[in-house]
């Protein structure tokens, strides 16, 4: 059974009749640009296959009901009673899963100032998007109910809008202080692209990946190590950025330049530094890497990214074994290039593989990864994806 197919099932589980509609909206892999969004930087991500689905249909009342393929049971509340109810956390009375939808249900409601007219909605999300794995599961939920509460409350919003509210609903409702990559990067897919996207300005720019044409493949290697951004290490890493910008007397660090590290060194701590070079490298490595695909195409990438897993390894320190055993060993059999891509601590790796290449690599990462004794990886190939759509 297909997502969509399970998200329309679920929906007549739970209400006894069709949806109005299906819509969908899709995860992202990040080619580039690694906790820069939150420091008003640059980065260069792309909508990926996988999607995740939201079947809905309008109430003639004032409650939402959202049920999902990861939830024991629907959760309801009175769209009069969202505001109460986030952040989520141990003390709230909904789960964290449900808090993306009702999140994104709030945000809508409280941008538009349309709160007391809307009516009630029936949603049930089904998705194909591995959760977890660094490719933006929480963004395709997000990014399928705007769509869908969009359409359902004729509200006509752009897609910046919509990216906003997912966002707001992201940092506001489940509480992860998470920057606007993901959304937009899911918002404003389009086939055969990545989008580079001013964090500062939300301008965006379509750059054509040309992987297709030079008989290129991009390789996701999922590792199956979790991780959350809700807690813990995240946090911890925006909270030095800001250190870090403070101590150089700049509002982000969007506004150091590689030639302000030598400065920064004398200024801070270690820790805080690599913290911040890290950033700064990361801006300069996503506007090198759009001229080189713009110049010379996308084999002119692979040091650009191979770059950014070390940037991000040893400086934000924001790896794991596996993700570095996955980059290591896909560069040994051939990869252009390769990183771990999303916000660390766990999630996936990419690299950018010829295609007749695929299979030895993915040979090679899970015998690397069957030695050293971690659980067998998931790999698969993706490209860039449209962004979302009504299905049905
Ligand atoms: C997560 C966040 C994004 C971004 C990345 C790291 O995916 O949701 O906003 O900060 O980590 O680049």
């Amino acid at each position: 059974m297909t997502a969509s197919e399970a998200a329309r099932d679920l929906f007549t589980v739970l209400t006894g009749r069709s949806p109005d509609g299906i819509w969908s909206a899709p995860g992202r892999v990040n080619l580039i640009g690694e906790h820069t969004d939150y420091n008003e930087g640059f980065v260069l991500p792309f909508a990926i296959p996988h999607r995740t689905y939201a079947a809905a249909a309008w109430r003639d009342d004032r409650r939402i009901r959202v049920t999902s393929t990861f939830a024991d049971e629907p959760v309801e509340v009175s769209l009069d009673d969202l505001t109460q109810l986030f952040p989520t956390g141990p003390d709230t009375s909904v789960p964290e899963w449900s808090a993306y939808v009702l999140g994104v249900a709030w945000a809508l409601s409280e941008t538009t100032g349309a709160r007391d007219g809307l009516c009630g909605v029936d949603i049930a999300i089904a998705s194909d998007v591995p959760v977890g794995a660094g490719l933006s599961s929480s963004a395709a939920i997000e990014g399928a109910t705007a769509t869908a509460l969009d359409e359902l409350w004729s509200l006509g919003l752009d897609p910046v809008t919509l990216a906003k509210a997912g966002r707001r609903a992201e940092n506001e409702a489940v509480g992860a202080p998470t920057g606007i990559m993901d959304q937009m990067a899911s918002m404003l897919g389009r086939p055969d692209a990545a989008t580079f996207l001013d964090c500062r300005t939300l301008e965006t720019r379509s750059i054509p990946t040309g992987f297709t044409a030079e008989g290129l493949e991009l390789l996701v290697i999922d590792t199956g190590v979790k991780h959350s951004h809700s807690t813990g290490g995240y946090r911890e890493r925006r909270d030095a950025c800001e250190r870090g910008a403070e101590i150089m007397g700049v509002s982000s660090l969007r506004d150091v330049t590689v030639g302000d590290l030598p400065r920064a060194a004398e200024l801070m701590d270690d820790v805080t530094f690599r913290r911040v070079r890290h950033v700064v490298t990361e801006n300069q490595r996503v506007l090198d890497t759009v001229d080189a695909l713009t110049d010379s195409g996308p084999r002119a990438i692979g040091g650009l990214l191979t770059a950014s897993h070390a940037s991000m390894r040893d400086d934000f320190e924001i790896s794991v074994p596996e993700l570095d055993t996955a980059v290591d060993t896909a560069l040994a059999h051939g990869a252009i290039g390769a990183r771990m891509t999303g916000g660390g601590f766990g999630g996936a790796a990419i690299a950018l593989v010829d295609g007749d290449e695929v299979e030895a690599v993915t040979d090679a990462v899970a015998q690397a990864f069957a030695t050293a004794g971690f659980a067998a990886p998931h790999t698969f190939t993706v490209m860039p994806s449209q962004g979302p759509r009504r299905d049905a």
